[in-house]
């Protein structure tokens, strides 16, 4: 499976981002309402419900997720903000650095705020930058569940993700082992990353599942089907890269951002909040002033011509990979 984590074109390169207009109609934006992660609603993660647009902490580590951040302030500051944006939800996960992401949002953020729902991962290995092995045993599982309890300072870790299932171990061994840990109380909830349908199904006949995290977003919408899956079964669907990117999708969200007096990101993630109740964007940055852009989408609202000719929009995923 491609996770898209290296060698992937870095969004701010491609031409509709940073250019001045869009800077302009953020800050009328801005100007206009009190930016708040609360006014895309709310979902739920068993007992715990979220304010539906999140932050991904992936970006806040050094180049290739490999190291710390090249500016540590910054990145203090931008976790810091999602808080007092009314973020309560920031995915994260033991690779990212590796350990890097959990520590900072140790530093930055603990002791945490109530209602804070911090959701990390386990199953890959770092050797280096833009390297990921897989390791998602048992034996693994249960190192990785202690060192993010370690470094997160948590007793428990509220929802804990396999981060993508590993083809040299049984994936029932995987889920039995976080199933073992749940029970232990060392995990509230379990969630899945990089999954198929069929991995949902087999994990849910051996513990509760409150939320499923595969690559999506308007750009690319390969896994509607277990959106839709999800959506059926009222658990968490977790879009990572939820900014999208590619040609087609910029022409289609620029239009619509024109019209709209938006960006074509705030454009993007409005759609995606739409697109589902079940949906809860974690689009990932390192600056303040972008994530402050991508928690302002959370009042967007598309007209519904808008929306429909948006959704309408052949995606082009199977085309141009
Ligand atoms: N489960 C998995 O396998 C998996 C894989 C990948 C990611 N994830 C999770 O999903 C989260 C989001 O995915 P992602 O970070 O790959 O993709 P993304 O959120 O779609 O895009 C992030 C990229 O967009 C840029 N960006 C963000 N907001 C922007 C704005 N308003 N204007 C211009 N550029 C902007 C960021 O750069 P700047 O830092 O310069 O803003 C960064 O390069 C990650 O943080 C991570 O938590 C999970």
């Amino acid at each position: 499976m491609n996770l898209g984590v290296a060698g992937s074109v870095p969004l701010h390169r491609l031409p509709w981002f940073g250019h001045p207009r869009n800077e302009e109609i953020f800050s009328m934006t801005q100007q206009s309402q009190a930016v708040s992660a609360a006014a895309a609603g709310i979902v739920t993660l068993g007992d715990l419900t979220v304010n539906r647009l999140g932050y991904g902490a992936m970006r806040i580590t050094g180049k290739g997720i490999w190291g710390p951040p090249a500016d540590h302030a910054a990145a203090i500051a931008t976790l810091r903000r999602t808080v007092e944006l009314g973020v309560n939800f920031i995915d994260t996960a033991d690779s990212y650095g590796p350990y890097v992401s959990e520590e900072l949002i140790a530093e930055a953020l603990a002791p945490y705020p109530d209602g804070l729902v911090i959701a990390t991962k386990g199953g890959w290995e770092r050797v280096g930058p833009g390297q990921w092995i897989h390791n998602a045993s048992p034996s693994h599982l249960e190192e990785a569940v202690e060192g993010s309890l370690k470094r997160l300072r948590l007793e428990r870790i509220d929802v804990y993700q396999l981060h993508i299932p590993d083809p040299a171990v049984s994936f029932d061994a995987s889920m039995e082992t976080l199933a073992r840990l749940r029970e232990q109380g060392k995990i509230r909830h379990i969630g899945l990353s990089n999954v198929t349908l069929e991995h949902l199904e087999r994990a849910r006949k051996i513990v509760p599942i409150v939320s499923v995290q595969n690559r999506y977003s308007f750009a690319d919408r390969e896994w509607d089907f277990l959106l839709e899956a999800c959506t059926r079964y009222g658990i968490a669907f977790i879009p990572w890269a939820p900014l999208g990117q590619n040609r087609l999708a910029q022409e289609a969200l620029d239009q619509a951002a024109r019209t709209l007096g938006a960006t074509p990101l705030q454009v993007a993630l409005a759609w995606l909040l739409e697109r589902s109740p079940v949906i809860l964007p974690i689009p990932g940055t390192s600056s303040v002033a972008h994530l402050e852009e991508n928690v302002a989408a959370a009042s967007l609202r598309l007209p519904t011509h808008v929306r429909k000719e948006l959704s309408e929009v052949t995606s082009p995923h199977a085309s141009l990979r």
